[in-house]
């Protein structure tokens, strides 16, 4: 199987989720591409911020999505922090600019599947899923959620849509999500499979 795992994270939360995912997929025998979209903000900004500057650094041998990597997998997953309620602009610009493989019916019959944050555990975790699923369906895809198909969902707050987090004021996760993030990378993988 194939899997392309595609994150933004400012401050390192997803940037760990899609690493937890890369760790199972590929200890489960997937073939994973672990890409970061493109940023957008101007460098200055994110010099002025020691957080977003530190995790810029830690990820910068992330190689930045493209087209291709939709293309060649199987599966895709997902992983985005919460902007009032829907998915950063950099990972919107990312979505946006998949107009000509969508055109080609590159992006249909693919399994989807997405994880997010959100510093408060009502602030938009669900909602930032739910609209990134929004756009999956136009493309085509097939939504694997996890619902509740294993006990790790309750474990991590219970966000049937996809394993999510909250991020307390010093950047920690709040729940324990791990088992969640290798519960849903494993179900989407299955659901992959069955799909080809
Ligand atoms: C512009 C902006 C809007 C945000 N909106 C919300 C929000 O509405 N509710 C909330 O709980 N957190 C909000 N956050 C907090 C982010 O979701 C949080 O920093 C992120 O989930 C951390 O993920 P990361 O470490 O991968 O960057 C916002 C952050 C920014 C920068």
């Amino acid at each position: 199987m194939n899997l392309s795992i595609i994150y933004y994270s400012t401050y390192g939360s997803n940037y760990q989720l899609a690493l937890w995912a890369q760790e199972a997929a590929v200890a489960l025998g997937a073939n994973v591409r672990l890409r970061q979209v493109q940023e957008l903000a101007p460098q200055s900004v994110i010099d002025n911020q020691p957080g977003w500057k530190a995790q810029q650094d830690k990820s910068k041998d992330v190689p930045v999505a493209a087209s291709d990597d939709i293309e060649w997998a199987d599966a895709l997953l997902f992983s985005v922090p919460s902007r009032f309620g829907n998915v950063p602009a950099q990972f919107k610009q990312f979505i946006d600019t998949q107009g000509g493989l969508w055109s080609k019916g590159k992006t249909i019959n693919k399994a989807v599947s997405a994880m997010s944050s959100a510093q408060n555990p009502h602030g938009g975790q669900e909602a930032t899923i739910l609209n990134l699923y929004t756009s999956m369906h136009h493309w085509g895809a097939i939504i694997v959620s996890p619902g509740y198909t294993d006990a790790s969902i309750g474990k991590a707050g219970g966000n049937p849509y996809g394993t999510s987090v909250s991020i307390d004021a010093s950047g920690n996760m709040v729940e324990d999500v791990k088992d969640a993030v290798v519960h849903q990378v494993t179900r989407l993988l299955s659901i992959a499979e069955k799909l080809k």
